[in-house]
């Protein structure tokens, strides 16, 4: 990158930072059981909301618990079950209609980030249903209140939850683009194990490994608070610890932990930014259909392992929290065991190091998107532009 933007990038990047104080960052008020949610509604005066969850976990009856609760208590509702893995501005307008044909008042988002994003996109499509939702990618366009939206996470790795963002796509050109605006960041969030208790191992191992992406890209970022710092730490710790118990099912324990590092891993990151590593994923995620969480452990050690000198002492920080390493060693050293623990979990896992579907001449496109997203607002570590994340993409292709 050249040296006039990467002046530009840093300066922006600092004005956010300094203004952080001073902007409506709220926490979703916890709750952690799905019988408290007829609580919350009566409390905040809702009487009908629309659920917000897709076809799947309908089909495997992973909803119903939700539906019972709702239907014991005499809460009347809508459900709106046609999220997908990357859902559509065409699908979110849908749903907005949906909503007001229903005379719903509130928002109840059950599932993974596809549903949540949806349901975040429905509120805004319901607040804002004259602008077109894909004109309002990019920070503080919607500047308007949305319904009352409750989150019901059913993976332990999005954090979405507790952020400001909704990725969509839009239809035509695929391309994959995020609204961040406070008024996004859900009232409520229920973190209730139950809910990925039958998660299959694949998918709880590729949200978890998302969740510790949110907190390495915020924690090396250049934009964190005390406090941020504190979230990824704990979110880190928690995901070495837990995140092979959550994925075979060896305890509630392990499950509610790893959905409490994701929780954490959503507060940082939605306070101090994510990184490259998120901009290319959303970028072949987008292009190839693949699931976010996949393509962002593929990324994770091979970015890591790019920035180089510029992220060993924050990396080795988070090797200490995660028990690889001790203070004395050396940056580098202790560096290198946190990416080289990555890669040992990927191939636990069965996450490869390349991506079939990479078509060769798509990347230049790719890498210009990854650029539009992360630059200027992501603090990341070293700056580089769409030539330089070519590299990346040709890195990975097989
Ligand atoms: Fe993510």
């Amino acid at each position: 990158m050249n040296l006039g933007r990467k002046i530009y990038c840093r300066v922006f990047q600092r004005v956010f930072w300094m203004a952080l104080p001073f902007l409506p960052y709220r926490n979703p008020k916890l709750r952690q059981s799905l019988g408290q949610i007829p609580d919350i509604l009566q409390e905040e005066k809702k009487r009908k909301p629309l659920v917000v969850t897709d076809q799947n976990l309908v089909k495997v009856g992973a909803v119903k618990p939700l539906l019972d609760i709702l239907d014991t208590a005499g809460v009347k509702y809508a459900l709106f079950d046609k999220a997908f893995p990357n859902p559509t501005t065409q699908l979110a307008r849908e749903g907005a209609a949906f909503y007001r044909r229903h005379g719903c008042d509130s928002l109840i988002a059950f599932g993974g980030g596809s549903p949540m994003d949806l349901a975040k996109g429905i509120g805004v499509g319901v607040v804002r249903p004259r602008t077109p939702l894909e004109k309002m990618g990019g920070i503080l366009k919607v500047w308007r209140k949305l319904p009352l939206l409750i989150a019901i996470p059913t993976t332990a790795g999005t954090g979405s939850e507790t952020t400001l963002a909704a990725v969509l796509i839009e239809e035509k050109s695929r391309h994959k683009f995020a609204i961040n605006d406070f008024p996004l960041i859900p009232r409520y969030a229920v973190l209730d194990p139950v809910t990925i208790h039958t998660l299959p191992a694949s998918l709880a191992a590729t949200t978890g490994l998302d969740a510790l992406t949110h907190a390495v890209e915020a924690y090396i970022g250049n934009s964190t608070t005390k406090e941020t710092r504190a979230d990824a730490k704990w979110a880190v710790k928690l995901i070495f610890e837990n995140l092979d118990g959550a994925v075979n099912h060896t305890s509630t324990q392990a499950e509610a932990a790893m959905l409490e590092a994701s929780h954490y891993a959503g507060r940082a990151f939605t306070r101090s930014y994510v990184g490259y590593i998120h901009a290319v994923s959303h970028s072949l995620s987008g292009q190839y259909n693949l699931p976010h969480g996949w393509t962002n452990a593929v990324l994770l050690p091979l970015v890591l392992r790019r920035y180089g000198k510029a992220a060993w002492r924050k990396l080795g920080e988070l090797a200490i929290c995660a028990g690889l390493g001790k203070e004395w060693e050396s940056r580098r050293s202790l560096a290198e065991k946190f990416i080289s623990a990555i890669e040992e979990m990927n191939r636990k896992y069965g996450i490869p190091d390349k991506i079939e579907a990479i078509r060769r001449e798509d990347i230049p496109q790719l890498a210009v998107y990854a650029d539009k997203e992360a630059n200027p607002l992501y603090p990341v570590p070293v700056l580089w532009d769409a030539g330089e994340l070519e590299k990346i993409y040709e890195e990975v292709a097989l």
